[in-house]
Order: C-alpha cells, then sequence, then structure tokens
C-alpha cells in the first residue's frame, strides 16, 4: 500500500478520520480519569493512562494542522456518542467490568487496529506518532486484562452481556467511516480483521477458552447497531 496523494477526496475524508481519532482520543483521557475515580487503588496509574490519552490527542491535532486541514469534530463527537454513553451509564451504575470492557478492550482494540492499519499509509510526519501511539495503547489494553482476568471466571458472563450491547455499537461507528477509510488507504474489512484478532487476544488472556472467545468475537464483528443481520429474525438481537 502506498501513501495516497493529498487530493481534495483524501483531504475531506481525513479531516473526518482525524476528528474521530482526536475525540477518540480525548474521550480515552476522560474514559480513565473516571475510571480513576471509580478505582482509588490504581488512581495514580490510570491517571497516567489518562495522561497519555491526552498526549495522543494533541500528538494527532499536530498531524492534522501540518496537512493543514481541519478536522470535524462535531461529526466526532456524534458519532462516538452512543459508544460513550454506554461507558458513562457503567460508570454510574457502579459497573466497573462493563466500564473496563467498553474503554480497556473495545475502544483500545479498535485504536490498536486502527493505527496498525493506518502506518503503511500514513504519512512521514505521521508514522513515528503512530507508532509511539500504538505501544501505548497496548499498555491500556493490557491494564484491562490484568484486571478483568483477576476476576475470572465470575465476570464472564458479565463480560458477554457487555460485548453483546457495545460491540455492534462500535461496528456501527466504522460502517458509517468506511468510504473515509477507503479514501485515505485504509481497507475497513482489514480494520474489522485485526479488531477481530486483537481482540479474541484480550478475551483469551483474560482467561475465555481461545475457541470461545473466536466464537463470541465472530458473531458481534458481523452485527453493526442499527443494522438487522440477513440471517436473524427480528426479535432475536
Ligand atoms: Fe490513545
Ligand atoms: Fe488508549
Amino acid at each position: 500500500m502506498t501513501v495516497p496523494e493529498l487530493t481534495a477526496t483524501y483531504r475531506n475524508a481525513y479531516s473526518r478520520i482525524n476528528a474521530m481519532v482526536i475525540v477518540g482520543e480525548g474521550l480515552a483521557d476522560r474514559h480513565f480519569r473516571l475510571l480513576a475515580d471509580a478505582l482509588p487503588d490504581d488512581r495514580q496509574e490510570l491517571e497516567r493512562l489518562a495522561a497519555m490519552e491526552g498526549r495522543h490527542a494533541r500528538d494527532f491535532v499536530g498531524c492534522g494542522r501540518n496537512l493543514g486541514i481541519r478536522p470535524d469534530l462535531p461529526l466526532a463527537r456524534r458519532l462516538f456518542a452512543p459508544l460513550h454513553g454506554l461507558f458513562r451509564q457503567a460508570i454510574h451504575a457502579g459497573d466497573l467490568v462493563s466500564a473496563l470492557v467498553i474503554q480497556c478492550l473495545i475502544i483500545e482494540s479498535f485504536a490498536v487496529a486502527a493505527y496498525r492499519c493506518y502506518l503503511p499509509v500514513a504519512d512521514a510526519e505521521a508514522v513515528p506518532i503512530t507508532q509511539a501511539v500504538l505501544g501505548d495503547e497496548e499498555e491500556h489494553l493490557d491494564y484491562g486484562e490484568r484486571w478483568l482476568a483477576a476476576w475470572y471466571p465470575e465476570v464472564a458472563a458479565p463480560i458477554t452481556t457487555c460485548c453483546e450491547r457495545a460491540v455492534p455499537v462500535a461496528m456501527a461507528m466504522l460502517h458509517s467511516l468506511g468510504d473515509d477509510l477507503r479514501a485515505i488507504g485504509i481497507d475497513p474489512t482489514e480494520l474489522v480483521v485485526e479488531f477481530v484478532g486483537r481482540f479474541q487476544d484480550a478475551l483469551a488472556s483474560i482467561g475465555f477458552e481461545p475457541r470461545q472467545a473466536r466464537g463470541l468475537v465472530a458473531r458481534l464483528a458481523g452485527r453493526v447497531a442499527g443494522v438487522q443481520p440477513a440471517n436473524e429474525p427480528v426479535g432475536v438481537v
């Protein structure tokens, strides 16, 4: 894959993808601060992870500015609202398992998948930034994996329930960005494949049987919130 030219189509698409990245990183900062309040024993570590996310947001603002592109932040906030809403609901209900699944497993697996796919088509300025961010996101996944693994198997059912709700919401977000991803050189299908792989590994490291993890993620990755799957009758989903 080669780095695409900075055509008007590329710049338009980049303004939306760059905004998603900036808003996603900013929300990750807020989510880790909310987790720090909810898990006082881990406050220091979680505030450190939050600060990393804040830096990521600033670094990607710089990437857009470097290309002379203004990110479409209102659109990105709108697209992220359902997933952010699920996270806030979980925090307010004291449901730490769901909060950790949404931020540390789902959002971080998506971040890792998106940055892995972006790396081969990124401009020269964005390459080292993306590489450094990728390492950080792995650390964030690792926090969630360790916390949830310590409570396995008690958390197996709540993790599954949360995934059933939140993964289709994340897939819907991705679905609405398909054309923009293609325009900047990313194959959305490849992104889903990367997400599925990283998410399965996360579930397996928590304690799920690899076969069980594969089955759950493969089933949910095919579902997009708001879109009725062709092979499932109304009322089942
Ligand atoms: Fe990040
Ligand atoms: Fe992260």
